[in-house]
């Protein structure tokens, strides 16, 4: 049966998106091919990681589009010619309004730094989540998958992984171990368990 034809939208470094490419190596993701990857940034690091394991890619710009409009049809445009049918945000950071969203219902999914419905929403991405989730001097944190919908970090969950916080954390020693133990592997396994369902339902 053909796999699913999944998108990676990504910024900046990519080790989510490395995460899901040694995934499908191991046959972890089995279900679904990372088809393509489009970034909103000429300079992420997470396009070399595309290029190096052979995989297509494409840049679109906002500042470059007319306006936020523009910006996300350009997107559609290229998963509609690539036939995309599941679309991964993996430190994709900019946010896609309803118009986009709506149009791939449950079929957009996102990893983020924290055990949503903490530190989450808009203006928690990154390091700023970790350094938020610090601040408050929470001693448990995570990450979480989960779908996209018009709310920042208010779509369906599809999976949850708790991680300590040790006692002279940094955000950037707390973000490696997040990285680490929840979110490359709870990405590879909901990128797998979604491809799977979008699998059976095309049958
Ligand atoms: C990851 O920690 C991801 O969860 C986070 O950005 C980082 C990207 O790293 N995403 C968000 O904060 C989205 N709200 P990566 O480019 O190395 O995968």
């Amino acid at each position: 049966m053909n796999k699913t034809k999944i998108a990676v939208l990504v910024s900046g470094g990519g080790t989510n998106l490395q995460a899901l490419i040694d995934a499908q190596k191991s046959d972890i993701i089995s279900s679904g091919e990372i088809a393509l990857v489009v970034s909103n940034n000429r300079g992420a690091y997470a396009l070399e990681r595309a290029k190096n394991a052979g995989i297509k890619s494409a840049v679109v710009i906002k500042k470059e589009c007319i306006d936020q409009y523009d910006f996300e049809q350009k997107i559609i445009d290229i998963l509609e010619e690539n036939n995309i049918e599941l679309i991964v945000l993996a430190g994709f950071m900019s946010i896609l309004t309803e118009r986009f969203t709506s149009k791939y219902d449950h079929k957009i999914i996102n990893v983020h730094p924290s055990l949503i419905p903490s530190f989450c929403g808009k203006g928690f991405y990154g390091l700023k989540v970790h350094e938020s989730a610090l601040e408050y001097g929470v001693k448990v944190t995570g990450a979480t998958v989960h779908f996209v919908n018009e709310i920042p970090d208010g779509g369906e969950i599809i999976m949850q992984k708790a991680v300590d916080i040790l006692e002279g954390d940094t955000p950037e020693v707390l973000q490696k171990r997040v990285m680490e133990q929840a979110e490359w592997i709870i990405l590879p396994l909901s990128v797998e368990k979604i491809s799977k369902q979008i699998q059976s339902k095309r049958r």
